[in-house]
């Protein structure tokens, strides 16, 4: 069974605060979704194997450390997934960007994927896929399969909030998968909506409706 890690860091718990908060506007929104992705990058990577590399500092010779292991891969799930990018790359600038296209059928609340485009090397990468929200699990779950398909072997899924139900969904479909979460919040609405939640993720942070 997979594991799930909720982030409770005090800059991530406050920020998250407002990014729920209704009279949040889009770009205050945008602004605090990219910092709280920057947060959880950090948090996401604190067990990245490092490996011991000489180089010379001004003053003389030294052993020190990068990281090592394999390389990182970013799929955000569009749309939504797409706010949380740039954060993360803000600290993981190197990392190769794959892109799955999922939305999520308003009346069967069932994924409906229609883009998938992912680096060449997808065996040799550690995956990281992003989603500001896992509701139902529908389209972590569905995203994760088109993942595996392609020959994804690695993956973690990062999101800002999640409804126990879809952690239990992902978690039956992909028993390798630990997620990492910023909340994990009460339950599903009747429309499939996370209460409390922050709302619709995608219109939020694209200022639609
Ligand atoms: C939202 C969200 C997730 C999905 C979660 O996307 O960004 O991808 O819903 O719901 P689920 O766990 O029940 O599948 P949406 O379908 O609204 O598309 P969008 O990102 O294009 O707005
Ligand atoms: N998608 C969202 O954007 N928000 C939810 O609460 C559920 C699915």
């Amino acid at each position: 069974m997979s594991k799930v890690y909720v982030f409770d860091h005090p800059l991530i718990q406050h920020k998250l605060t407002y990014i729920r908060d209704k009279n949040t506007g889009t770009k205050e929104f945008r602004e605090l979704v990219d910092e709280v992705a920057s947060l959880m990058a950090f948090e996401i990577t604190r067990e990245l194997p490092l490996q011991e590399v000489d180089i010379e500092t001004p003053v003389g010779p030294a052993t020190s450390k990068t990281i090592a292991g394999k390389k990182l891969g970013l799929v955000p799930i569009l749309r939504a997934g797409l706010g949380m990018v740039d954060g993360i790359l803000k600290l993981i600038p190197a990392a190769k960007v794959g892109h799955v296209g999922l939305y999520r059928d308003p009346e069967t609340l069932q994924p409906v994927e229609y883009y998938v485009k992912l680096p060449n090397d997808v065996e040799e990468r550690e995956f990281i896929v992003i989603d500001p929200m896992l509701a139902t699990g529908g389209s972590a779950v569905e995203a994760i399969n088109s993942l595996k398909k392609r020959g994804a072997n690695n993956i973690k899924l990062m999101c800002l909030v999640a409804a126990p139900e879809g952690v239990e969904i992902l978690q039956e479909a992909h028993p390798d998968v630990d997620i990492y979460l910023a909340a994990m919040d009460e339950k599903l609405n009747d429309k499939g909506y996370i209460v409390p939640g922050l709302g619709d993720a995608g219109d939020r942070l694209f200022g639609t409706k």
